[in-house]
């Protein structure tokens, strides 16, 4: 600012005392150097303070818009303001989300996305988990060998899993064999299967389909692991024959994704599959475990999760009845057997069928039905019991109702 000549009243210079630039510019240094509180300032010092800083304000500004609008090509300046929308919408969602619909993230984030992702993954059923490698477990993973997926065999016995791997190779050279398998889809199946006993390896399933011992404290403590290693959207299911579903979900954390999948004995050959919803089974998790079955070749059955479902609901109590007439002196094994058959046109007799399916499976059957139905009908007869007590738990152990060592089969009474 040029000096007039007058001197200020202000400051000790010759200035305009109206537009004081030295006074404002020293009364400036003390507000910035000694703080606010030491700067007295006048309403008129105020005033002009507010001006110059409205002066600096759109030169900045200007400087900027220069630097977007020169500095950058088009395409830089569109990526910018997109990515700034982005970021935006972004934090709008967050704040949203957070702050005034926290309800709505936890469904929008949990249940139904990932229920989604379930019935998108399963879609596909890319990879599949059996654990247990008895009778049942072996069947299902060559089922789902043959029906194109990955499949993970799981037993803590390495036994059972050089059994398996054996009887699943019988079994496709027979399919095989009798043309109902080309030689190519044999190999493809075979090379789909691998064996383990390390849980970890089951971790990339889309499904796991457990098949281990009757018991629901021993299922329990297996679905609770699985529940740790398994993907997120991964379906736990079990293919038990009695066990309340909705208690073996309570073992987890996603008891929307836990089934009931009961395939019957020998999997690859018979034409059912129970399915059982739990209390909280999702719909995508029911459809997604339908298709599979369906993918299988199998005709599904719907069950509410109540002991025993419908199948040994009604089959248990009759093998039930035929070791009670068996127990009782009325007929010898091979009558009752012979009797069954012929009179009501069934493939195998009642006692022949209980060594097929395993004593020890329909002795923990009839318990699960007793307890959970509370009625004595479903009492396991003591001679079945007592079958189990010897270890002559049927065709798996060679001995059962049957001696299977002899030829042809020979009653093993006790
Ligand atoms: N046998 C049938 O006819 C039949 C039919 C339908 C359903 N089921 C059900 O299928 C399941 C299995 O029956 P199965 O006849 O195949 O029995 P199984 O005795 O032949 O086989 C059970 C297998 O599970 C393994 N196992 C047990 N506990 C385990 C664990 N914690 N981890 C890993 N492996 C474990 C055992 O080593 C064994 O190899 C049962 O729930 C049964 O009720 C059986």
């Amino acid at each position: 600012m040029e000096e007039t000549g007058d001197k200020c009243d202000n400051c000790d210079h010759a200035c305009n005392k109206e537009n004081c630039k030295h006074h404002f510019e020293e009364e400036e240094r003390d507000f910035t150097i000694d703080g606010m509180e030491e700067a007295e300032l006048t309403q008129g010092q105020q005033d002009r303070l507010l001006e110059h800083s409205l002066d600096v304000l759109p030169s900045t500004h200007s400087h900027l818009l220069k630097f977007f609008m020169e500095g950058l090509l088009p395409q830089e300046a569109i990526s910018w303001m997109l990515l700034l929308i982005y970021i935006y919408i972004y934090i709008y969602i967050y704040v949203w989300l957070n702050l005034y619909a926290p309800e709505r993230k936890s469904q929008l984030f949990t249940e139904s996305t990932i229920q989604s992702v379930v019935s998108d993954c399963m879609a596909e059923f890319k990879v599949i988990g059996v654990v247990g490698a008895g009778q049942m477990g072996s069947g299902i993973a060559q089922l789902a060998a043959v029906a194109g997926s990955d499949v993970w065999l799981l037993d803590k016995d390495a036994e059972a899993l050089q059994g398996a791997k054996a009887s699943i190779s019988n079994s496709v050279q027979r399919f095989v064999s009798k043309g109902q398998l080309s030689k190519e889809v044999g190999i493809e199946t075979l090379a789909r299967l691998k064996y383990t006993s390390n849980l970890v390896d089951l971790q990339f399933a889309d499904i796991v389909i457990e098949a281990i011992v009757e018991s629901e404290d021993v299922k329990k403590k297996q679905f609770a692991e699985l529940d740790k290693i398994v993907k997120r959207s991964a379906i736990l299911a079990s293919n038990t024959s009695s066990i309340s579903i909705t208690r073996l979900a309570t073992a987890t954390k996603r008891p929307h994704q836990v089934i009931g999948m009961h395939f019957m004995n020998p999997p690859p050959i018979m034409k059912l599959v129970e399915i059982i919803r739990g209390a909280d089974t999702s719909d995508e998790t029911f459809n997604a475990t339908k298709s599979l079955a369906e993918r299988f070749g199998k005709t599904v059955v719907c069950s509410k999760d109540y002991s025993g479902f419908i199948v040994n609901r009604i089959l248990m109590p009759m093998i039930n009845e035929a070791f009670h007439v068996l127990y009782t002196g009325v007929a010898t094994e091979e009558d009752i057997d012979a009797g069954m058959k012929l009179g009501t046109n069934q493939p195998m007799g009642p006692l022949e069928l209980a060594d097929f399916i395993g004593l020890d499976v329909c002795l923990s059957v009839l318990k699960v039905l007793h307890a959970g139905l509370g009625d004595s009908k479903y009492a396991p007869c003591p001679l079945l019991v007592q079958y189990v007590d010897a270890g002559r738990v049927g065709r798996k152990r060679g001995i059962g109702v049957y001696n299977y060592h002899k030829s042809p089969k020979q009653s093993s009474r006790l």
